[in-house]
């Protein structure tokens, strides 16, 4: 098992734990995400989620072996149990980040609602090197907190970013010397317990309630293009080319 649950003090805590392979989330690491996600939503003892990494890697996102040999199928599979799930939420959802944050490791925090940064972290959405397409609504949410312009530059040529301009940019709240941010994103999570729940969670809908149907229309969608390109010769040559550590060649594709 590579994601890590455990409940103390009313959080409950989804922990990405695969540092082998930069914490890459396999299929089944979706599942654990997404299950423990509704857990969380079911237990009245939980009053918040935490999602954290390991020291100095938050998740280098999708597994790319899976992207080859398990293909996302369809609206039910673990990666869409999981978006689902976490849009679903209806408890605080507290990440705690530090290291890079690779694709779904930067398009989950669009739907957290506390994010805490480390100053080690290094936030890309790289789909379109990989032929693929945005994912986990990324194409409406980014142009809507950085503006257009700057979401090509994320999105189209896949720049990396800061943890400062993630905070500047109003993905994440703050940015913490990396040793701090998950006691801090803790910290942050524990003051749910001294908070009315059915307030909290009223509050969290309401806050969501104007584009929660676009976000999930979004995501289907994306999922829609995203499975195509998955298939594609693009996506091949950039997949062998991670894996050979080479640079990809795209040059013969129109
Ligand atoms: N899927 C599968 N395996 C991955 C992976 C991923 N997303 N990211 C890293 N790994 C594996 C590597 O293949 C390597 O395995 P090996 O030791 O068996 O060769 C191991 O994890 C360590 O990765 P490495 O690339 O050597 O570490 P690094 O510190 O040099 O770089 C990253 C870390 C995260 C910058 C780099 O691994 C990376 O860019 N990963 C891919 C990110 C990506 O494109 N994700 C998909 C987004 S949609």
């Amino acid at each position: 098992m590579t994601i890590k649950t455990a409940t103390l003090n009313g959080v409950l805590t989804l922990e990405i734990a695969r540092p082998e392979k930069k914490n890459a989330i396999t299929v089944d690491m979706y599942a654990a995400l997404a299950a423990g996600l509704r857990a969380a939503a079911a237990e009245p003892a939980v009053r918040a989620v935490l999602i954290t990494g390991q020291p100095g890697i938050f998740t280098s996102g999708n597994d790319l072996e899976d992207f080859m040999q398990r293909p996302r199928q369809g609206l039910d599979s673990p990666v869409f149990q999981f978006m689902q799930a976490l849009v679903a939420c209806d408890k605080p959802v507290v990440a705690a980040v530090t290291g890079p944050a690779i694709g779904i490791g930067t398009t989950m925090l669009l739907h957290c609602d506390l994010v805490y940064v480390a100053d080690d972290a290094r936030l890309a959405m790289p789909f379109v090197s990989l032929g693929l397409v945005p994912e986990f609504a990324s194409s409406l949410v980014v142009p809507r907190l950085m503006g257009r312009v700057r979401a090509a530059e994320k999105l189209l040529l896949g720049d990396p970013f800061t943890a400062e301009q993630a905070v500047e940019f109003g993905l994440a709240n703050a940015v913490l010397p990396a040793a701090e941010v998950a006691p801090h994103a803790r910290r942050v999570a524990e003051r749910f317990n001294a908070l009315p729940p059915a307030a909290v969670r009223e509050s969290k809908k309401l806050l969501r309630r104007a584009d929660e149907a676009e976000v999930m229309k979004a995501i289907a969608v994306e999922a829609e293009v995203f499975g195509r390109q998955l298939n594609s010769p693009e996506a091949k040559e950039a997949f062998s080319a991670f894996f050979q550590k080479r640079r990809p060649d795209f040059s013969s594709f129109s």
